[in-house]
């Protein structure tokens, strides 16, 4: 073994992970049960049905990657979890299931922010994938996911700097609430970019809200902006009075596809490559939902050669939320020597930079 093996858990959201990772670095295992479908029989998360799931699916996720990845309890160094930020009842049945293992198993508890994790994937290897070089110290990192998004410098593993984050909207909600305007589902992430790839006519321009010289983000009024639009578009397809589930043509929603999802990037990657340029960084790495997003990715790839700095963008299913994530972030605490009592008590706003866990506060002595 190169390193502590850590077993990671992940249910912060919608996604019951759980991996085995080597070193911050190896893969062993990652299985992650996705509640996509069940959300979109509602068009989004409804708290209670995903805390409910992930306590259907961690024992079943664990057998199947115990499975995968050939090795034992006695290799294990320590059981890494989510403890923030996210919803309440998901990240409690992933955070529980865990202290009881490190209890049971007799094993360090670290505790994992979860977008320390969106982070940490860029260092990933997939089982089988070949070395590959490692982001450069400091970086720039974007995170942006279904309930985040910022643009944060990092000077060493856990040593964060946040530059600017959004001030309403994440882009990945972005992405839903527009995807549900244009008929397309849940989520609308990738559901736009699919949709955006079939646009013939590329020249629908959205506003893009900059806020000045600051590194924050706005992506509300894009919204308005988008429902504005589409109620144009639809006054003009002869669909002002029908029922808001007859669709627009095919044609029309991927041009208002293209158009919007041209506005997020846009704003996500000037902003981001200024940052770069401003903070003298090494490498720039991009993670969270909406970084499996192609045009993105192809985007920022093109900006950065330009600027001569390696860009690190996880495979998409690394972006998305996964327990590998958490077992590369977990093994970074452990190596620093950063422990969790079983005390540990979930934070659903635990903010990025927070690198000691806050142990629960015991209640007062009762009369
Ligand atoms: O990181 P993630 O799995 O969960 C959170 O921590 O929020 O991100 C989920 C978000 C959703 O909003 C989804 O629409 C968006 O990521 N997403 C995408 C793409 N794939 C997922 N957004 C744009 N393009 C994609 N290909
Ligand atoms: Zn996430």
């Amino acid at each position: 073994m190169s390193g502590p093996l850590i077993l990671a858990i992940e249910s912060s959201c919608d996604e019951t992970g759980i991996a085995l990772v080597e070193g911050g670095r190896r893969i062993h295992a990652n299985v992650v049960a996705s509640q996509v479908a069940l959300h979109a029989q509602t068009g989004g998360i409804v708290p209670e049905v995903a805390a409910r799931a992930h306590l259907r699916w961690i024992v079943p996720v664990l057998e199947a990657a115990w499975q995968d990845a050939g090795c034992a309890w006695s290799d294990v160094a320590a059981v890494a979890a989510t403890y923030g930020p996210g919803l309440a009842g998901s990240l409690l049945v992933g955070l529980n299931f865990a202290k009881a293992l490190a209890y049971v198993k007799d094993k360090p508890l670290v505790g994992v922010n979860h977008l320390d994790g969106h982070v940490e994937a860029a260092w990933l290897l997939d089982p089988d994938e070949a070395e590959r070089a490692e982001p450069l110290f400091p970086l720039v990192a974007l995170v942006v996911s279904g309930g985040h998004t910022f643009l944060a410098e990092m000077r060493d593993h856990g040593d964060y700097r946040l530059l600017g984050q959004t001030v309403d909207d994440a882009a990945g909600e972005a992405f839903d609430k527009v995807g549900r305007l244009l008929g397309l589902g849940y989520p609308g992430g990738p559901a736009i970019m699919r949709a955006a790839a079939g646009a013939t006519r590329r020249d629908v321009r959205f506003p893009r809200a900059w806020l000045g010289d600051s590194y924050d983000f706005s992506f509300s009024g894009l919204k308005t902006a988008a429902r504005r639009i589409v109620d144009a578009a639809r006054a003009e397809a002869g669909l002002a009075d029908a029922p808001a589930d007859i669709p627009l043509p095919a044609e029309v929603v991927a041009e208002l596809a293209w158009g919007f999802q041209d506005a997020v990037i846009d704003v996500l990657a000037r902003k981001t490559l200024r940052a770069a340029r401003a903070a003298g960084a090494r490498s720039i790495v991009v993670g969270g939902g909406v970084a499996a997003n192609r045009v993105l990715a192809d985007r920022l790839a093109a900006d950065a050669a330009e600027l001569g700095v390696p860009l690190h963008v996880p495979r998409p299913g690394l972006c998305t939320d996964n327990g590998a994530m958490i077992g590369a972030a977990g093994a970074r605490r452990f190596l620093a020597g950063i422990r969790s009592g079983l005390d540990l008590d979930a934070r659903p706003n635990l903010p990025l930079a927070l690198p000691v866990p806050v142990p629960l506060a015991l209640p007062p002595a009762g009369p």
